[in-house]
């Protein structure tokens, strides 16, 4: 069968990636999707299992920093564009193992660039696309502006009014990159790389720097699906620090929704950030996400308050990120479609309802499976 597009998504057995092959796979059935992910301890096909038998869905396990394996994919699916997500993503891991992040980060992501330049540059680049998915930690960290006593969260969707009522200092597109993990360091050396390709070769890229995600299929190592499964074990909650810190909450449907956006209409060479106007600090959230697993398991709400943890802060934690999405907003018109509260009911009634999934990947049984399937 012949497709009208044959788009590699790098990292689609991940958690954002998953969300982006399933959007495509069923919005778009005169596309070829070609999921390339060399399933790292955070890959899991399980999170596809919908939509593995779909004729327009192909799985291809390779590593993006072989170069060889890469062109091969590129030329055997007469590829055209590529939408970037796989990496190392978890920013605890980048502190204990920084040599990895550089590996896949920067590497693989040129060594993407590279076998999509040697594909495309001989025919023109017309047509061509080459998206990648970065982080608004690139950015640094920024400080708290909002007065005391203020509820969260910190700023809204529609009108970022809390950003002109407080003289917020938001992420925009135009300001330095600042990054201070080994994880955003890398991330960052990325994003130069992608610009790079296009200033050099005039290859279409597109960059977006996206805030904290959250929803179904997240590996529970980050904050919200860890939680959620130690409150259901009754396990402590480790909070980092004094819980103080501040994130930018998307649901991660809404930026599988804005990757197909920017994916067909965005502007080659631009960068977009993506993001919730929905900052709350840690301990905030984690009080939300205490009372409504309680709730769902059918506990009295709060109950479960005492597993809260004080532990050692994590090295060189940035204090806030606060993104400012409005480019996107009035360019192309994508807003979030979820208020927090019902994005936070939704993804914690998806974890008790998918209790094997949890417990599959936290045993590291998904794993074994793999391995075996694929030697
Ligand atoms: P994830 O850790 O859940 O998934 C990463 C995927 O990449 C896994 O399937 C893994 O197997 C694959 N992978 C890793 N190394 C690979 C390699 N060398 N070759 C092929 N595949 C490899 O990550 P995520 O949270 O879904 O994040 C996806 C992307 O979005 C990342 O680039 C991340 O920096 C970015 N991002 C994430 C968030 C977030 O909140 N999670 C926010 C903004 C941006
Ligand atoms: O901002 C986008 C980034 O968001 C992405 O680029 C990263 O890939 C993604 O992992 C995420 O990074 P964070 O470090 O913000 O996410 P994490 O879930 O690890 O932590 C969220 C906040 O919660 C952070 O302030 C650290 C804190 N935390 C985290 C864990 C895992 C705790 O207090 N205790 C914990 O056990």
């Amino acid at each position: 069968m012949d497709f009208k597009r044959n788009i590699v998504i790098t990292g689609g057995a991940g958690f954002i990636g998953s969300h982006v092959v399933r959007l495509f796979v069923k919005k778009y059935p005169d596309y070829r999707i070609i999921n390339l992910d060399c399933l790292t301890y955070a890959g899991n096909l399980a999170n596809l299992k919908d939509v593995e038998n779909e004729p327009n869905y192909v799985f291809v396990k390779a590593d993006i920093c072989d170069y060889e394996e890469v062109r091969k994919v590129m030329a055997y699916y007469s590829v055209d564009g590529i939408i970037h997500l796989a990496a190392e993503s978890h920013v605890d891991r980048s502190i204990v193992d920084p040599f990895t992040f550089a590996r896949t980060n920067v590497m693989g992501t040129l060594t993407l660039l590279q076998a999509a330049r040697e594909a495309w540059e001989p025919q023109g680049w017309e047509g061509k696309r080459f998206y990648h998915i970065s982080t608004d930690e690139v950015y640094g960290a920024r400080e708290l502006t909002h007065p005391e006593g203020i509820e969260p969260p910190y700023s809204t969707v529609a009108s970022g009014e809390h950003h002109l009522a407080y003289g917020e200092k938001f992420f925009t597109e135009d300001l330095k990159y600042q990054p201070h993990s080994p994880y955003s360091a890398a991330k960052a050396s990325s994003d130069h790389f992608v610009r790079a390709y296009h200033d050099t070769y005039g290859m279409p890229t597109i960059v977006t720097n996206c805030s904290n995600n959250y929803g179904p299929y997240q590996f529970p190592e980050k904050l919200i699906p860890l939680f959620i499964n130690n409150i259901r074990n009754r396990k402590p909650l480790p909070v980092y620090g004094k819980g103080e810190n501040v994130r930018d909450w998307l649901f991660v449907e809404d930026h599988a929704r804005a990757i197909d956006l920017i994916f067909h209409k965005g502007a080659v060479a631009e960068t977009y950030n993506i993001g919730g106007f929905n900052e709350w600090k840690n301990i905030d959230l984690i009080k939300i996400l205490i009372k409504t697993t309680d709730r769902l398991l059918g506990r009295a709400e709060g109950e479960d308050i005492d597993l809260i943890t004080y532990v050692t802060d994590r090295k060189g934690h940035d204090l806030r990120y606060a993104i400012d999405s409005s480019k996107l907003r009035d360019q192309l018109g994508w807003e979030p479609s979820l208020q927090f509260e019902e994005g936070i009911e939704k993804t914690v009634k998806w974890y008790l309802d998918n209790q094997d999934w949890l417990d599959n990947v936290t045993s590291g049984e998904y794993v074994k499976y793999y391995e075996q399937m694929y030697k």
